[in-house]
């Protein structure tokens, strides 16, 4: 019989998480990390992400390391992955999940705010996932996991078309990666979330906030809670979903149903 407990274990495994200092990113890090995972935060912001790894290695007794990584600077990616290697051998898993949204018309959108959210949240997620792939092909391959967005399925009307577009590549990059590097063991899936609560959106979806109408578009009436995405990135992550590749699993609390 198979043991699925096994399936789904992490233990001494390297997982990076980009842009795990804060929000979803660093409740991926706690999740992965509870099953075993050691994990690599790779965050511009190098103070929080030393706090996240911290935090994590207290909480969860797993080996945690902090790396200022910018995910637009080539250079940066490259040391990103030099001292993950340095440190824990390879890398088993990479979240690529830093990412940005400006919400702007696009008849007011400057070329130059466009191209800022499609260097973080296109060229972001080229660059972590050729230098970890290079790592992967090395050791036997390993899991990549990108974060998409409903935005990338819909065309979401919060003036947001750059965010849009942006997460529409991420969906697809995944299924050419996983394409291109299938025979190489290396899987490569995404997950599209919907309205999540993290500091920075609660306050604009919550009673009186500019967007609290967007809510009764939820079917079930609520943001989701950032914990919420962490089983299927661990189910993506591990050999549970070994036969899983170039998908997209869309969590968004039923937005995308109709
Ligand atoms: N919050 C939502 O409702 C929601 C929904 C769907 C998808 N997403 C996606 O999930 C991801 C995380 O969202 P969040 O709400 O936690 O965002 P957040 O703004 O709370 O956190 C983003 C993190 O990424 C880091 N970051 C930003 N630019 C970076 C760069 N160039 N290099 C490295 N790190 C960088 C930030 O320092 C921060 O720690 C993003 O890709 C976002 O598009 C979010």
């Amino acid at each position: 019989m198979v043991k699925y407990r096994e399936l789904f274990d992490l233990t001494n495994k390297t997982a990076i998480v980009t842009g795990g200092g804060v929000g979803l990113g660093k409740e991926i890090a706690n999740a992965l990390s509870q099953v075993g995972a050691n994990i690599v935060i790779a965050d511009i912001d190098l103070k929080q992400s030393k706090e996240t790894a911290q935090e994590i290695k207290e909480l969860n007794g797993v080996s945690t390391l902090a790396i200022k990584t910018d995910v637009t600077n080539e250079e940066d990616v490259r040391l990103m992955v030099d001292k993950t290697v340095e440190n824990f051998g390879k890398v088993d898993i990479l979240v690529n999940n830093a990412g940005i949204c400006q919400k702007i018309d696009a008849v007011d959108q400057s070329l130059e705010d466009w191209k800022k959210t499609m260097d973080v949240n296109v060229n972001g997620v080229f660059l972590c996932s050729k230098y970890v792939a290079l790592n992967m092909m090395e050791n036997n391959g390993g899991s990549i996991i990108n974060m998409s967005s409903m935005s990338g399925f819909i065309a979401n009307t919060e003036s947001q078309t750059a965010y849009n577009a942006s997460k529409a590549a991420v969906a697809h990059m995944t299924k050419s990666f996983a394409s291109e590097w299938v025979n190489h063991n290396i899987r490569v899936n995404a997950i599209g979330p919907g309205y999540m609560k993290t500091a920075m959106t609660k306050p604009i979806f919550e009673e009186g906030g500019e967007l609290a109408h967007v809510l009764d578009m939820v079917p079930v009436k609520r943001l989701g809670e950032p914990y919420e995405l962490g089983g299927a990135v661990i189910l993506l992550a591990s050999e549970a979903s070994s036969f899983t590749t170039g998908s997209t699993f869309i969590i968004d609390g039923g937005y995308t149903i109709n």
